[in-house]
């Protein structure tokens, strides 16, 4: 199903109608409204202004749209502000950011959420029970433009609470972060400082500790809002619209309190700011690399225990990347689809029209600026309707059996102390999950201690801290599991474990590491065995009881197996990295299918979907009949058929 973003506050009221005609027309049933409109709602305190949104709700409704409503919480008004400046963040730099755009608020201001549960209460017992209202979003992008962490008075008032909470005295504390280096106890948790503006690194535990910190506040704000909404509005539901690539607080925890996960789809401009080489940001400049949406919807299914919706799919070109190529044609159409075929409710666009003014006047909608007419994406939008009425109601998802951990905190360590600077967890995920994806597979994300009785293949791309339920999680596995280089070599305070990394995986793995190395760009040390090719940026030295399976270029071992546990010493190549993937598949038993670079392969229920991501045609080796599409999956377009039923227990090696 289709949705849109929709802001009535900015266009003229007779306009409206026609709007809400014009969104049904084109294939819409959802309209997403209200999440920056809190100075609308409120234009002075206290002084409420429904009369607009009451109008606006009653015409989209009356259309027979679906209304979803957003809390106005990312865009606090100026008389907040200017009544409590303490609202603003801080920067790491200790400057105030400044009203004048959004997101201006810290998590840790007791004002702040004060002053968000009045607006939300207000906000809800208007229209919690309003007959077009189906369901609410939380805020908008926690922690967009970088405002998780903010280091201003508010915050460090609320990280010595939580110090005294979690540590009780300052001498655990001190034991926790191993203080007595360079002299850094204290004597009260009120001579905690904030870990910033140090004259060289501050301790990389109090570091971890202040992430999680402000990560726990982030989804203690979400449940507040939730609850609140939930009092005055029973039987909607309530999401919240995640990001691409973005690690700040753990969506895990966030969305305990959510009914699913939303996340907000620009598949060009997150290729943009991916660091892919120079070639590879060449080749998908106007469509994107074809694991990027599909990489995020298959954490969010994850994140939303089965159920996501893409609250916002780009319709064309955005704004916000240092270049902002158009989609080449097809793509909107295109990534609609995919986005479904990996499970998602609904796919809303963003926005129904493209601003006249203002910061985000040169980012498309699906409709030209000020008119009434469609924009390329627009159009491709109708289109993506047609074919999902073409298909009718889609099958379930059904679970995947490779699941990829998933873990907040793995790239918190990794990017507190990296120790080569390029080694960055989303991705090194990112290519692990590519490489599996490479094989045709359906991938699941899973967080760490997840039940995994079900998977054939685990992957780990890396586990700085194994917790206890982790460890107990892979225990228990009964596939094949693998795990990357740094995996069980940190404690949960942030030292080096005392029997030495992996940790607790030593007992699964018969292996432990006795030295790492970061490689500068342009080292390589082979890699030969059972996957061939090289080490990059990462090696690691290690002592090893278990069967080796490859070895670097000086005889060490580069990867290791007991029993169903593997260990990858090292942050590998893209080819050695396939032939891994192709190596734990054989052992899991699992069938694949090597595909094109352009070409990726996704199954709902009994439906199986090709995606073509590039210029020429792909004729799969198994499509008979399609449902929609060609048997060769055109370029930039996708085919979609009727799987046959196949005992999977016979796959495979
Ligand atoms: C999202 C945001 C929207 C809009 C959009 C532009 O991050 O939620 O409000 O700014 O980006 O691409």
């Amino acid at each position: 199903m289709l949705g849109v973003c929709y802001y009535p506050e900015h266009w003229q009221q007779d306009w409206w109608a026609v709007d809400a005609r014009r969104m049904r027309e084109l294939g819409i049933t959802f309209v997403r409204i209200g999440e920056f409109a809190w100075s609308h709602y409120e234009p002075r305190r206290a002084e409420f202004a429904w009369g607009w949104l009451d109008r606006a709700m009653e015409t989209l409704g009356g259309a027979g749209l679906k209304i979803v409503l957003g809390t106005p919480t990312a865009a606090p008004p100026k008389w907040l502000m200017d009544e409590f400046p303490e609202i603003a963040p801080i920067d790491a730099q200790a400057r105030p950011r400044g009203f004048g755009s959004r997101r201006h608020y810290t998590f840790s201001s007791q004002v702040y959420w004060r002053e968000s549960a009045r607006i939300i209460e207000a906000l809800a017992q208007r229209y919690g029970q309003h007959p077009a209202l189906v369901g609410w979003q939380t805020d908008n992008e926690y922690g967009c433009h970088n405002t998780v962490l903010s280091w201003g008075a508010e915050d460090l008032k609320a990280f010595r609470l939580w110090l005294r909470r979690n540590y009780q005295t300052p001498e655990r504390l001190n034991k926790a972060w191993g203080s007595s280096f360079w002299s850094m106890e204290v004597r009260s948790f009120d001579e905690v400082a904030l870990p910033n503006l140090t004259v060289t690194e501050p301790n990389p535990a109090a570091r971890l500790d202040y992430w999680r910190f402000q990560s726990q506040q982030v989804a203690e704000y979400d449940r507040m809002q939730c609850e609140i909404i939930r009092r005055h509005s029973p039987r909607r539901w309530i999401t919240h619209n995640f990001m691409g690539f973005f690690n700040d607080f753990d969506h895990w925890h966030v969305s305990d309190h959510l009914d699913f996960a939303a996340w907000d789809s620009y598949p060009i401009g997150f290729a943009e700011h991916f660091p892919f080489s120079d070639p590879e940001r060449q080749r998908w400049q106007d469509t994107s690399h074809p694991d990027i949406a599909p990489f995020h919807h298959d954490l969010y299914r994850g994140v939303g225990r089965g159920r996501f919706w893409v609250m916002e799919q780009q319709p064309g070109p955005v704004n916000w990347a240092a270049w902002n190529p158009a989609p080449a044609p097809g793509m909107v159409r295109l990534w609609t689809l995919e986005a479904h075929a990996h499970g998602a409710d609904v796919v809303s666009y963003f926005r129904w029209r493209q601003a006249s003014s203002a910061q985000e006047q040169m980012h498309a909608g699906l409709n030209l600026p000020g008119s009434h007419e469609l924009s390329p994406g627009g159009r491709e939008a109708g289109a993506a309707s047609d074919d999902l009425a073409r298909l009718g109601n889609l099958p379930a998802s059904a679970p995947a059996q490779v699941a990829i951990v998933y873990d907040y905190e793995a790239h918190w360590v990794t990017a507190i102390q990296p120790q080569g600077v390029d080694f960055r967890y989303s991705e090194l995920v990112f290519r692990w999950y590519e490489a599996i994806r490479r094989l045709g597979l359906d991938v699941d994300f899973v967080p760490p201690g997840a039940n995994l009785d079900n998977y054939r293949l685990v992957l780990a791309p890396t586990l700085p801290i194994v917790s206890v339920s982790a460890e107990a999680a892979f225990a228990a596995a009964a596939g094949i599991v693998a795990f990357g280089p740094r995996s069980g070599s940190k404690t949960r305070h942030f030292s080096i474990p005392e029997e030495l990394p992996p940790g607790p995986l030593q007992r699964l793995l018969n292996t432990r590491v006795t030295e790492v190395s970061s490689l500068r760009p342009g080292a390589a040390i082979e890699i030969s065995g059972a996957i061939c090719g090289h080490a990059e940026r990462w090696r690691e030295q290690v002592e090893t009881r278990a069967e080796t399976l490859a070895v670097f270029g000086d005889g060490a071992p580069a990867l290791v197996a007991k029993d169903n546990y593997h260990y990858l010493a090292c942050w590998s190549n893209a080819g050695a990295l396939c032939m891994l993937m192709a190596l734990l598949c054989r052992k899991a038993g699992l069938a694949t299918i090597e595909l094109p670079t352009e070409v990726r392969l996704r199954r709902r229920g009994d439906f199986t979907f090709a995606f073509n991501y590039g210029e020429t045609p792909w004729a799969a080796p198994f499509i008979e009949k399609p449902l929609l599409g060609d048997p060769l999956v055109m370029p930039r377009n996708f085919t979609v058929w009727r799987s046959q039923c196949v005992d999977r227990s016979s796959e495979g090696a």
